[in-house]
């Protein structure tokens, strides 16, 4: 695991870019893993840039993490939308090349189709992750068992109360997802985690310090992946 501390949030999300833009350089038709939350949007800005600035972005296909169950993909909370507001409609990746999954399909349907489509293209070049506060990575929350591929997952109280800054109340926070499971996120060739926000040192800590895995911190998992960079916002994350 390579771990970069960067000095702010502006240096963090430059660097992850970069990482983004050799892969695309080495390979123009490049499947990125994406992921949503505040933590990338900063990467997701310097990605627009760039490709404003030349890179092209037209034989590239993405896979997006996970969606909440029940917010209809215009809804301004879905991670759809997320997706679309801050990077899709902003760069030349084509619409039939973004995957993202469905929240108002059938759900057991769905994981069972986004999981299929995910290991026809023999899992992602580059993942991009964030981490929850409680050391989740995509929705897999810490827990005694983690799911294995795509599934259903139903949302802990603090990951619920952490994401209902963007809802008008904590009642319309959906209490359930569809999320990459540990082996789907584990298919991806290489993994780059973002890591911003004072809420996640106590997370970060464990990452980084206890050289231990567990499944209580599903991010310490990421000690078993072959090509891991992690990247820190140190003006968020005090961890040294
Ligand atoms: C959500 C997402 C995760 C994300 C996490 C942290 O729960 N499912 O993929 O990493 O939030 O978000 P933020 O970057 O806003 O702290």
């Amino acid at each position: 695991m390579k771990v970069i501390y960067a000095k702010n949030y502006e240096e963090m999300s430059k660097i992850g870019c970069e990482l983004i833009v050799k892969q695309v350089r080495e390979k123009e038709n490049s499947i990125l893993g994406l992921a949503t939350g505040s933590t990338p949007i900063g990467l997701y800005k310097e990605l627009i840039k760039e490709n404003k600035d030349g890179l092209d972005l037209s034989k590239v296909s993405t896979y997006n993490l996970d969606e909440y169950i029940g917010l209809d993909k215009d809804h301004d909370q879905s991670y759809n939308y997320f997706m679309y507001d801050n990077l899709f409609n902003h760069v030349n990746i084509k619409s039939e090349n973004i995957n993202i999954p469905n929240g108002t399909n059938d759900p057991d349907v769905e994981v069972i189709e986004y999981e299929k489509k995910l290991r026809e293209v023999g899992g992602v070049d580059i993942q991009v992750l964030g981490l929850g506060a409680n050391g989740h990575i995509a929705f897999n929350e810490p827990d005694l068992e983690l799911n294995v591929p795509t599934s259903i997952v139903k949302l802990t109280e603090s990951t619920i109360k952490a994401n209902s800054r963007f809802f008008a109340k904590e009642s319309d926070v959906p209490t359930t997802a569809i999320s990459m499971g540990m082996g789907s996120i584990f298919s991806a060739k290489k993994i780059l985690i973002l890591i911003s926000g004072s809420n996640k040192e106590e997370a970060t800590k464990y990452l980084l310090d206890s050289n231990k895995i567990t499944t209580n911190n599903p991010a310490s998992l990421l000690h078993l992946h072959h090509d891991v960079t992690v990247v820190i916002d140190e003006s968020a994350v005090k961890v040294k």
